[in-house]
């Protein structure tokens, strides 16, 4: 099965972006995770379109893009303009979310839905046919370097029953409190991606965290 590595920017140094976006270029990373924060659906602020725009710029790798922003459908296509590959919205924050994953689809994107610690996978089980992608969180999103949530094996694992049980190829992405200590035991649980930050952005050696994470 697919094994991706995404380094989340958020964690990166953002003095010296261009010499982060160059190791991850050259690592063993698959995609630059970016983290987009509104200040309402999560307690916290991130970066938006100016950023995201430069890092397309310097990136030779996929931009998966991560909202968790209420009403995103307001800005899918701004994403889109700014260089997004992959757009994910959060299921806790569409109204309509068929709708919504139809039209990060038809303008070109491959389309996520994300779950907080406390939504049920099974709630998916009628739009996983419309998604590319189901991003687990593993901790409550809003910040980097927090600790894993156990449970989250064990979702991760039911999600993956219900995509093999109906023959897709939905991928499925973890995100928090994941670095080469767990790695391992999320793709066993039948993960394809997985969102590092802090393991790799704080690691001595950045490059070998990825490797490490990658080959778990
Ligand atoms: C959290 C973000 C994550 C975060 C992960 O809300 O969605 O992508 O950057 O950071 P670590 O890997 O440090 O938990
Ligand atoms: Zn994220």
């Amino acid at each position: 099965m697919e094994r991706l590595v995404a380094p989340s920017m958020l964690s990166a140094d953002f003095a010296n972006l261009a010499c982060d976006i160059e190791m991850v270029n050259k690592s063993q990373a698959d995609w630059f995770h970016l983290d987009i924060m509104d200040g309402v659906f999560v307690p916290n602020i991130s970066f938006g379109f100016p950023v995201v725009e430069r890092i397309k710029a310097l990136a030779t790798k996929p931009l998966d893009v991560h909202l968790m922003i209420i009403e995103p459908d307001r800005y899918l296509e701004r994403f889109r303009e700014a260089g997004a590959d992959w757009l994910t919205v959060h299921y806790e924050a569409c109204t309509h979310l068929n709708r919504t994953l139809s039209r990060i689809r038809e303008l070109g994107m491959k389309a996520g839905v994300s779950v907080n610690p406390h939504t049920p996978v099974e709630l998916l089980t009628d739009i996983l046919e419309y998604a590319d992608l189901v991003l687990i969180m593993s901790v409550n999103p809003g910040f980097g370097g927090q600790k894993f949530i156990p449970n989250s094996i064990a979702r991760i694992e039911r999600l993956r029953k219900l995509i093999d049980q109906k023959g897709l190829s939905t991928l499925i992405e973890v995100d928090g409190g994941v670095g080469p200590s767990n790695a391992r035991e999320l793709y066993q649980a039948g993960a394809n991606v997985l969102v590092a930050g802090n393991a790799v952005f704080k690691a001595d050696n950045p490059l070998a965290a990825i490797e490490m994470i990658k080959n778990a």
